[in-house]
């Protein structure tokens, strides 16, 4: 049985993929400094899996932290989602994004390399496309970023690709994730924003369940069909499954490889209002406001890519995705906080 380290273990992607590779087969072993999260996450997949999940509070920073987990468990590849994701505190606090998701990436490679594990799968983002010229976005597309969040996402891989380059036995695989949205079928597991949620989705589902008294629409007056946004909205669930096979792709591979994770199909902030309040037949009242500084008109994915050479495809639909948010929403009105 393989043994995956996920790092950031207890957040929001990572609990759906522990769950995912669980049901797979695999050891999971997750490590966070539950900045961002909460045990709780942990104790939910248990729940929904019938396994533990062996947690380790641990920064990504602290190379002796790392070396004793390497030391005490056989890991044989490192899923790495830890790090910080607030497009607008990066612009505030750049250094201290820089110091988790850069300073931190290069602890744990340096750490994964003393302890010879050299197979990592990468959270990386579709904001590594920045201001695409062209949809959908496919792998080759020009890369640059906008903000310093998208910069860190951006270093990171042209450092993953150094380290390639020199050292072409390690195995990593750059995921690109567009949209993440939805929760697992059960409800017990879920997005947990702190404070004001920064994404749509999880906005939506707080004036919903009746916390935020309306959603700010950000702009009317972009070139889509309806004047709003456009972005590609993915399970979180299908987006799991991609991990599991990222890993299962680097048993066979070398190298470093990139996969836009999306489901190719672009829908407005007005079709997740409708699909959402029509699918779980509640209001969700709203407002159109000023376009939000540094937003995209429209950006979705060639995820050609990933169907074809990690053998993945999207499985679940635009009602699945808000009536799963929905049912975590409403059975976690506070999310993880009650239990904690
Ligand atoms: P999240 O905040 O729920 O998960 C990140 C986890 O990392 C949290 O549990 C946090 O406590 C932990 N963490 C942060 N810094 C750490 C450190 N120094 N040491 C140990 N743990 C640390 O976010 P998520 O949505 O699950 O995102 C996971 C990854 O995917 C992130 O790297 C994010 O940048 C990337 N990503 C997310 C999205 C999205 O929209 N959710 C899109 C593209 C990429
Ligand atoms: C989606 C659409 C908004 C909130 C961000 C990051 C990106 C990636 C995913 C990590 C846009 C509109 C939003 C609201 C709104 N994260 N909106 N009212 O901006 O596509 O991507 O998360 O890597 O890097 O930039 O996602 O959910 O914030 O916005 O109208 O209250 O919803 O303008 O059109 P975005 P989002």
């Amino acid at each position: 049985m393989s043994t995956i380290l996920l790092t950031g273990g207890a957040g929001y992607i990572a609990s759906h993929t522990a769950v995912v590779l669980q049901q797979a087969g695999f050891r999971v072993i997750a490590l966070d400094n539950l900045v961002n999260s909460s045990e709780e996450s942990l104790r939910r997949v248990a729940q929904i899996t019938g396994q533990a999940v062996e947690f380790i509070k641990a920064d990504i920073r602290d190379a002796d932290a790392l070396r004793e987990v390497f030391n005490r468990f056989a890991i044989d590849a490192v899923v790495h989602f830890a790090g910080l994701k607030a497009v607008g505190e990066s612009t505030q606090l750049p250094l201290k994004y820089y110091d988790y998701n850069v300073a931190g990436t290069v602890t744990l490679c340096q750490v994964m390399a003393e302890c010879n594990v050299k197979q990592i799968v990468f959270s990386s983002s579709a904001t590594v496309y920045g201001a695409a010229a062209e949809v959908p976005i496919h792998e080759r597309a020009p890369r640059s970023a906008t903000n310093p969040y998208g910069q860190s996402k951006l270093m990171i891989e042209l450092i993953l690709e150094d380290l390639v380059a020199a050292d072409p036995s390690w195995r990593v695989a750059v995921l690109r994730y567009f949209n993440p949205v939805g929760a697992h079928e059960s409800g017990l597991i879920g997005e947990d924003p702190n404070g004001i949620p920064n994404n749509l989705m999880p906005f939506i589902s707080q004036v919903a369940v009746g916390k935020r008294e309306q959603l700010q629409v950000f702009g009317s007056d972009y070139p889509t069909q309806d004047g709003t946004g456009v972005r590609d909205y993915i399970h979180v669930m299908d987006l799991a499954n991609g991990h599991l096979q990222a890993l299962r792709y680097l048993q066979k591979h070398h190298g470093i490889e990139a996969f836009n994770l999306g489901t190719g199909q672009g829908y407005s902030v007005l079709d997740m209002v409708k699909a959402f309040s029509e699918t779980n037949d509640i209001a969700v009242p709203y407002q159109i406001v000023d376009r939000r500084p540094g937003d995209v008109a429209v950006c979705y994915a060639d995820a050609t890519k990933a169907r074809q050479l990690l053998d993945w495809q999207t499985q679940y639909s635009l009602v699945d995705m808000v009536r799963d948010a929905w049912r975590w929403q409403r059975q976690n009105p506070e999310g993880y906080r009650q239990i904690d």
